[in-house]
């Protein structure tokens, strides 16, 4: 069955993009490939107007709209009615979409960055001035969270959100485990796939994670929480001897963001664990992203799908287009949304988990009960022990029940120095239960 075609009589609205490259030249795509759809659905033809730039003399592949190097052609034009901020960075964005929300226009973003940083003020902004602020595509692409968590679960209490939400990290990840290979040559992989940030670091070191982990948090447990608030932690330290080890013992190593909220404190964090191998976040592979919600009433949820490129990200960003333009067309105002307040940030340390950890140790009668009796005086308990190899390369790779962050950090502090003890080669937290 064909689409129908809209009236001829269909009225217009203008969409300004602030940037014209991967994203915003994708999200132009759609707008002219799927505009008889888009129309029926908004009730009215979305036309591209101003395409903001800074190079004018850059080739590039848009299918439609006027380029320019002056943002006041669509910020401060009453005759764009929608404004799309897909040039990324905080500055000069946030006073670009600043000044946009002040003229009543509603704006859609992609970016991440800003929405940690800024969110609630923007937030704030638009509402006063009875537009939207959408930015779906903010956090894992094509995957629409934002609206399921705002919305679809807003009945429901959230208590905890595991995400992988960097594709360029668990592409990396992935090669590692399944072609052996080495970190470098997986990094420059998914650079030449193009996943990676201009500067990978903020991939590799888990920044673009943090900021995607914040803004689930913040929507998760109606809280303010901005990225500087997630203890972070990237993939750089882990080894192939990790992905070996976690092999063996039926895991496999994620970065994972994690959200949750315990004793009226927000936890957020982002750092490498041990997954086990049949949950559902172990099916995630290469590039892909995936957020599983652990709701009271709705139980466990799992999203997924790609987290970046061109059209996947301007499918949620044409989402966000039409549900924008939609509130225009029919004078809706925006909703209230949360009265987030600023809620108290837990300290890493009182964070609760349990802990894979691996020792370099001497190979010799009562190791074994010296390395426990530690774990036992800082109230830390070992769930399983494993001994690897033997003399001068004994290793034993601890896990432990639930603790508190504080007390297995006090107990490697204990264990270092402990003269059996030469090592603690590495510790990688576990999340997703047991295997
Ligand atoms: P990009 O390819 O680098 O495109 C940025 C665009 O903005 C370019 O057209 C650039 O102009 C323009 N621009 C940048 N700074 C400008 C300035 N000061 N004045 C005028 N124009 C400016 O970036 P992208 O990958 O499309 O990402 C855009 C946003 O989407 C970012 O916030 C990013 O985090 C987010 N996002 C991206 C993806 C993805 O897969 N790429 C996924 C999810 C979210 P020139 O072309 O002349 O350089
Ligand atoms: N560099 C990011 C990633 C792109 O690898 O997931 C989307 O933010």
């Amino acid at each position: 069955m064909s689409t129908p075609s809209p009236a001829a009589s269909t009225p217009a609205l203008t969409v300004g993009l602030l940037g014209g490259g991967t994203v915003g030249s994708g999200v132009v795509h759609l707008l002219a490939e799927h505009a008889e759809e888009i129309a029926i659905r908004v009730g009215a033809r979305l036309e591209v107007g101003p395409v903001v730039v800074r190079d004018l003399d850059k080739p590039r592949d848009l299918a439609a709209g006027t380029l320019t190097d002056d943002p006041a052609a669509v910020v401060d034009d009453a005759a764009v009615d929608l404004v799309v901020e897909v040039m990324g960075g905080v500055e000069p964005a946030c006073a670009y979409i600043t000044a946009a929300l002040e003229r009543g226009a509603s704006v859609v973003t992609a970016n991440k960055e800003l929405i940690a940083g800024h969110g609630t003020a923007l937030r704030a902004l638009a509402r006063d001035k009875g537009a939207r602020l959408e930015y779906e595509a903010a956090v894992a692409g094509s995957i629409p969270i934002i609206k399921p968590l705002r919305e679809s679960l807003a009945g429901d209490r959230v208590r905890k959100v595991l995400g992988i939400l960097n594709g360029t990290t668990n592409y990396i990840l992935t090669r590692m485990t399944e072609e052996g290979m080495g970190f470098d040559e997986a990094l420059a992989e998914a650079q030449a796939l193009g996943y990676a940030e201009a500067d990978p670091s903020a991939d590799v070191d888990g920044h673009d994670a943090a900021s995607k982990a914040a803004i689930l948090a913040g929507l998760a447990f109606d809280a303010e929480v901005v990225a500087s608030d997630v203890t972070v932690e990237g993939i750089r330290g882990v080894t192939a001897t990790d992905i070996a080890h976690a092999a063996r013992m039926g895991y496999l190593v994620k970065l994972l963001a994690i959200a949750e909220e315990r004793d009226g404190q927000v936890g957020v964090r982002v750092h490498p664990a041990l997954v086990p191998r049949a949950h559902p976040l172990g099916s995630v592979r290469e590039s892909y992203n995936a957020v599983f919600v652990e709701a009271e009433a709705a139980d466990e949820l799992m999203f997924y799908g790609r987290g970046a490129g061109s059209l996947p990200t301007a499918s949620a960003v044409v989402g966000d287009i039409v549900t924008a333009a939609r509130a225009l067309r029919s004078g809706e105002r925006p909703a209230n949304g949360s009265a987030v307040a600023r809620k108290p940030i837990a300290p890493f340390a009182e964070v609760w988990g349990q802990h894979s950890i691996l020792l370099d140790v001497a190979d010799q009668p009562g190791v074994l009960a010296a390395i426990a009796q530690t774990f036992g005086d800082h109230g830390v308990s070992i769930k399983s022990v494993w001994q690897e190899g033997g003399g001068e390369a004994a290793q034993l790779l601890l896990i432990t029940h639930p603790a508190r962050q504080g007390a297995v950090a006090a107990t490697l502090g204990s264990l270092r120095d402990l003269d059996v003890v030469r090592d603690v080669a590495s510790v990688i937290r576990v999340e997703g239960g047991e295997v």
